[in-house]
């Protein structure tokens, strides 16, 4: 059982699918490794300690060849896997959405592409979870993003030369990403408040020490909602959200906004005309920036000031922190990959009639066949 790490080739991309860590893991279950030249330089991981941990390393071609699995961040161009096994697995994110040629490429190839940002939202799925791992470093990380651009402190502190006060920091949309960025801000001395459409959230806010800021007026999704997952909201409830977060909006120095739903563009929670309401100096980070923004103005890849009003809109956050980030999705993959792995065989087995198999499979015996691109 061949194993190939690749060189991520996106713009951008520092993260690396595997570490020194997964490839003994790997190893140990009798793999053998072949990890590209240079895959884990941008993520701090050099060439010595991959083959330290038992790995070969090679050009891209050298280490597809015959490979039986592929591992990656970002899913590979298709033509650069020339020579892997038929029926090789491609495991990563894959983007089957945004990247739907990119998966039909890897059906024709006869490849089978598993998506890692589709797996379900079971408990036994959670150790394998990409975006909960990525997202939990990118909350962290807005945080950080927001008090670089920031010209004011965030904790209070009582000089002799006077009190500085303390930063307000709100945070919109209350996911993985949400919590670490509430938790993230209350560790640097900041007030914090939080909203979010699925009520268990309110609890969640409270228990970090945060306020929660609700929309009362309308029912928002009742307890996790589906999966853990939110669903576009009424017009009633967009009308009340919106002037809740009027009148709170003002009075705050520093947003995070975070709001997602699968498969949607992500919801517009501030417009140009609240942004207008801030104090200048007051900065906006908006995470869901590649998804089509939270924020009115917020340009993917860029800080733009409006109204004296910074909006921050970095791209890929993820990769921003790619040492540790490439460790979780690291194990994220060996943890899947490791879950299925017949002793026997000396490979994955993967059940057709598996949750977790059903959800992340892209393609098979050539066809795509996930429902969710089939639907
Ligand atoms: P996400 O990235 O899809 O969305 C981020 C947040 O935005 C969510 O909390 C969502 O409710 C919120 N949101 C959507 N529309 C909004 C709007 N109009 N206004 C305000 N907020 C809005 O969600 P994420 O972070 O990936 O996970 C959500 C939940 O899923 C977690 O809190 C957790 O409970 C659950 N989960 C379960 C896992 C498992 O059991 N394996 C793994 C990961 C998450």
């Amino acid at each position: 059982m061949k194993i190939a790490v690749l060189r991520e080739t996106a713009t951008g991309e520092k993260r690396v699918s595997a570490s020194p860590e997964t490839v003994r893991k790997f190893a140990a279950l009798g793999a053998s490794l072949a990890v590209e030249r240079g895959a884990g330089l941008s993520a701090s991981v050099s060439d010595a300690e991959y083959e330290a941990a038992g790995a070969t390393l090679g050009d891209r071609a050298t280490v597809v060849k015959d490979a039986d699995i592929i591992l990656c961040v970002q899913g590979p161009d298709v033509a650069s896997l020339a020579g892997a096994a038929t029926g090789a697995l491609i495991v990563g994110g894959l983007s089957p959405f945004g990247e739907r040629a990119r998966v039909d490429g890897y059906a024709a190839a006869g490849f089978e592409a598993l998506a890692m940002e589709f797996m379900p939202r079971i408990t036994r799925a959670q150790s394998m979870d990409i975006l909960s791992s990525q997202s939990n470093l990118s909350g962290y990380k807005a945080v950080l993003d927001a008090a670089a651009e920031y010209g004011r402190a965030f904790p209070m502190m009582m000089t002799a030369a006077g009190t500085v006060s303390a930063a307000r920091v709100f945070v919109m949309g209350v996911g993985v990403a949400g919590l670490q960025a509430i938790a993230t801000a209350r560790r640097l001395g900041a007030q914090v408040s939080a909203t979010d459409v699925r009520a268990a959230t309110k609890e969640q806010i409270e228990s970090l020490g945060a306020k929660p800021i609700f929309v009362e007026a309308v029912k928002g999704i009742e307890g996790e909602g589906t999966g853990g997952y939110a669903t576009e909201m009424s017009e009633a409830y967009q009308k009340a959200q919106a002037e809740l977060v009027s009148s709170h909006i003002a009075k705050q120095d520093i947003v995070i906004t975070t709001a997602l739903i699968p498969g949607r563009p992500a919801p517009r929670l501030i417009s140009d005309a609240q942004i207008a309401t801030m104090k200048p100096g007051s900065v906006i980070v908006d995470l869901a920036v590649e998804q089509g923004g939270n924020v009115e103005g917020a340009v993917a890849g860029e800080i733009v000031e409006k109204h004296g009003v910074k909006i921050v809109g970095h791209r890929n956050v993820p990769s921003r922190l790619a040492a540790d980030t490439s460790a979780l999705f690291a194990r994220n993959l060996y943890n899947f990959l490791s879950a299925y792995w017949d002793k026997d065989k000396g490979a994955p087995l993967l059940p057709d009639d598996d949750e977790i198999v059903k959800g992340i499979r892209l393609t098979q015996g050539g066809k795509v066949v996930n429902e969710r691109l089939l639907g």
